[in-house]
């Protein structure tokens, strides 16, 4: 039987590399779009007709006319956040109530899994993780440990008596913690979302996307985080808690491997990061600063300053091989149009030895080998057209397609929809 594909779209780096632009962008080649991992701790940011919106749970095929949007198994729903997320987009565009489905098996984020992230994060003081503080980990330790509620419990007639069973052992959880919460606040909106949740269809998506990929319904799933942030590939324990690399679509939507098509890896001329962990190309001067305020590097979620780098190849490389990426998505080369030198880290130096392949730790203690190239000073914004492009740019990206082994189908030159080259 021939075994009909899905495309995904994910980040190579530690996240925001405009997934949720490039989702949009590629949107009207697809009938469906579903998410299959992560939570609220994503923001995704859309721009268009002069507006912009960023996306937490849902996906980023939303407003797009004719497309189902899935919320997969692998994702994490805090109803709150999701519902306060609709409630946005159904201003803007309407009812959503038929374009968007959510997978019985999507774990809920409780009120006390965000106390336990927040718990656990002050009690980690100086080695904290950075966390969004959504209840991402707590809500996958959970599931992991098979203490979870899914979506699919909502429609149970124990949804409540289960629901005060996991908040019990959570009090206890949260009890060893020197930690001051109230909840009752919180717990009244959620179980409000809740119910108001209830309006959208709670489907197998397992069934629904494998049945349509079997018609030979055009799909795409969308990624969250990055592949450096993965759980078991990432810069650990400075990650999120989930498979954020191309192996996580399987799990997260319930697809076999051999139905992955094309996988579209994005990153971003340069690199940035949120929260703690190694950042190899990390800069702490006027460079690093430049990038913030010229890429408009603050945390869509959260509101807090991204740390800059230059491109890391090791890392990139590393990414590139662990998802098996067909093709490269480049974003935000505008961002670099005013710098006269443009640095790339090639290889990593620890203890008198050269690295060439991602370490173990991430590069925690490495000093980055870096290749300069000269900048191409034009801004790129407005340019439609790969033929357009200044030289020393194509340099640039004809070193990356060398160095990964990959071409890169699409460049982003400005977060709107249309600043966009698509090359083939
Ligand atoms: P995501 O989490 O991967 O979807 O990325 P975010 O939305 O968190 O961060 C990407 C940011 O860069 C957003 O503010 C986008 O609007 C913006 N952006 C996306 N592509 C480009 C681009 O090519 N150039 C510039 N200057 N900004 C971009
Ligand atoms: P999108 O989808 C960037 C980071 C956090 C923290 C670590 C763990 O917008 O690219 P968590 O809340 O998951 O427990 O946090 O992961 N992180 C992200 N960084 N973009 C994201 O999502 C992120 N989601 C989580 O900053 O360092
Ligand atoms: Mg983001």
């Amino acid at each position: 039987m021939e075994q009909k594909k899905l495309d995904v779209v994910l980040g190579l780096q530690w996240g925001d590399e405009g997934k949720g632009k490039v989702v949009d962008v590629l949107t009207p080649s697809y009938k469906i779009v579903a998410r299959f991992q992560g939570g609220p701790n994503a923001g995704h940011s859309l721009v268009f007709d002069g507006d912009s919106f960023v996306l937490h749970t849902v996906p980023s095929g939303i407003f797009r006319d004719g497309t189902q949007n899935v919320i997969g198994n692998g994702v994490v729903i805090d109803p709150v956040v999701l519902m306060e997320e609709i409630g946005a987009i159904e201003k803007m565009v309407g009812p959503i109530t038929e374009k968007l489905v959510i997978s019985k098996r999507a774990h809920l984020i409780l009120p006390t899994h965000r106390m336990l992230d927040a718990a656990s994060e002050a009690a980690k003081g100086k080695s904290k993780i950075g966390s969004t503080l959504k209840g991402i980990g707590p809500t996958y330790m959970d599931k992991t440990g098979r203490n979870g509620l899914r979506v699919g419990d909502i429609l149970s007639g124990e949804f409540q008596e289960r629901y005060d069973a996991l908040k019990k052992k959570h009090f206890g959880l949260l009890a060893q913690y020197d930690f001051k919460y109230d909840i009752t606040e919180y717990e009244k909106q959620w179980m409000a979302a809740v119910e108001e949740l209830k309006r959208f269809a709670f489907i197998d998506s397992e069934v629904f996307v494998n049945e349509a990929l079997q018609q030979g319904t055009p799909i795409l799933a969308e990624g969250a985080q990055g592949s450096l942030l993965d759980i078991d590939f990432g810069t650990y324990p400075f990650v999120t808690s989930s498979n954020t690399l191309t192996a996580g679509v399987c799990t997260g939507l319930g697809i076999a491997p051999s139905r992955v098509g094309n996988v579209y890896g994005i990153f971003k001329a340069y690199c940035t990061r949120v929260g703690s962990g190694p950042f190899p190309t990390e800069l702490f001067d006027e460079d690093g600063d430049k990038l913030r305020e010229i890429g408009h590097e603050y945390g869509a979620t959260t509101g807090r300053p991204r740390r800059t780098g230059w491109l890391d190849m090791v890392a990139l490389k590393y990414a590139v091989m662990m998802n098996g990426v067909t093709d490269l998505i480049m974003m935000k080369s505008d961002v670099l149009d005013g710098f006269d030198t443009i640095k790339v880290a090639v290889a990593y130096e620890e203890k008198g030895k050269t690295l060439t392949s991602f370490p173990y730790d991430g590069g925690a203690n490495v000093t980055p080998v870096y290749k300069e190239f000269p900048g191409w000073k034009t801004p790129l914004s407005g340019l439609r057209r790969y033929e357009d492009f200044p030289e020393a740019f194509k340099e640039y990206m004809r070193f990356i397609e060398r160095e990964t082994g990959c071409r890169i189908k699409i460049v982003s030159v400005g977060p709107d929809r249309g600043a966009t080259v698509v090359r083939y």
